[in-house]
């Protein structure tokens, strides 16, 4: 697969039960960071990468998703009338021209592997990524896809972002184990779904970032469900290890995980303090609240 990747896949069809009440209305990928969605963070990021085609795969909650990405005609005439054009870039920004959106339903939660499937007819048997916008990557040079489309295209193989946590917390991510590392990435081994910590074979973790080659359709298709009653995307990947070469790749960046209120928080403070307008009175008001 020494393709270049060009299709992204956004599963965003999850309830985000951490993030109720808001979430009772408001998807979790549409929560701000400063004044930008999850999701346009991830999109960003996939954009920056060389995918033009981004495949939405959303249930008949999420239709601010679509609507977020759909023009907004009156909206624009207005600002134009207006003179606005610094704001009217900003919300043509939001989706380029070159790039398209495709959305497709989940109409079932019955798990990540069987949301990645669902994008199948979009993405064909071409190499693909996957980007869940709960973890926000933030990186000053190439973003983390990037990183990893161009490792992908060198190694011809699947690739996999992953990040050391520590041991006790295994139990809420994919853990793999590795051959040796040679620079940033080393080839998987093996790669459990949520082990516990005893059980874990390492402590490092899967970030939400996958290169995957095509054939993981197949074989999700014959993916039986596993941890949690769901029908696993690391399962998936560790029936494509048995046929492909997948590497593990520790990003360069800082990875906020927005599907906890604590990360959410954190990224809201990083990005504030890196703001051009906000880093200083957000700073002064740091500092006050912490002198309280
Ligand atoms: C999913 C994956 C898991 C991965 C994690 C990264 O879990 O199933 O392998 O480590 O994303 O964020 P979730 O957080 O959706 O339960």
């Amino acid at each position: 697969m020494s393709q270049r990747i060009r299709k992204a896949v956004f599963p965003v069809a999850g309830l985000g039960t951490r993030f109720l009440p808001a979430t009772k209305t408001v998807p979790k990928e549409m929560l701000p960071v400063v004044d930008k969605p999850l999701i346009q963070y991830a999109v960003d990021e996939a954009i920056e990468a060389g995918c033009d085609t981004l495949v939405f795969v959303t249930n008949r909650y999420k239709h601010s998703v679509a609507d977020y990405f759909d023009k907004a005609y009156e909206l624009e005439q207005k600002l134009e009338k207006a003179g606005k054009s610094e704001l009217l870039a900003v919300i043509r920004d939001v989706l380029p021209r070159h790039v398209r959106a495709v959305f497709v339903t989940q109409a079932e939660a019955l798990g990540l592997g069987h949301a990645v499937l669902c994008a199948q007819p979009v993405v064909g048997d071409e190499p693909f990524a996957v980007l869940l916008p709960d973890d926000l990557i933030w990186n000053k040079g190439p973003g983390a896809l990037r990183q990893m489309a161009d490792l992908a295209e060198k190694e011809s193989a699947s690739v996999i972002a992953v990040q050391d946590v520590p041991q006790e917390q295994t139990g809420s991510y994919g853990i793999v184990a590795t051959r040796d590392f040679s620079g940033r990435h080393g080839e998987i081994t093996a790669i459990v779904e949520k082990p516990r910590p005893e059980a874990a074979p390492s402590n490092l973790a899967v970030v939400g970032r996958y290169v995957l080659s095509g054939r993981i359709f197949e074989l999700l298709k014959r993916t039986k469900p596993g941890a949690g009653g769901e029908i696993q995307l690391t399962d998936g990947i560790a029936a494509l290890m048995a046929e492909e070469r997948v590497l593990a790749y520790r990003f360069q960046g800082r990875r906020f995980d927005c599907g906890s209120r604590i990360g959410l928080v954190e990224a809201t403070i990083e990005f504030a303090l890196d703001h051009e307008d906000l880093a200083e009175p957000a700073r002064e008001y740091m500092r006050a609240a912490l002198a309280r």
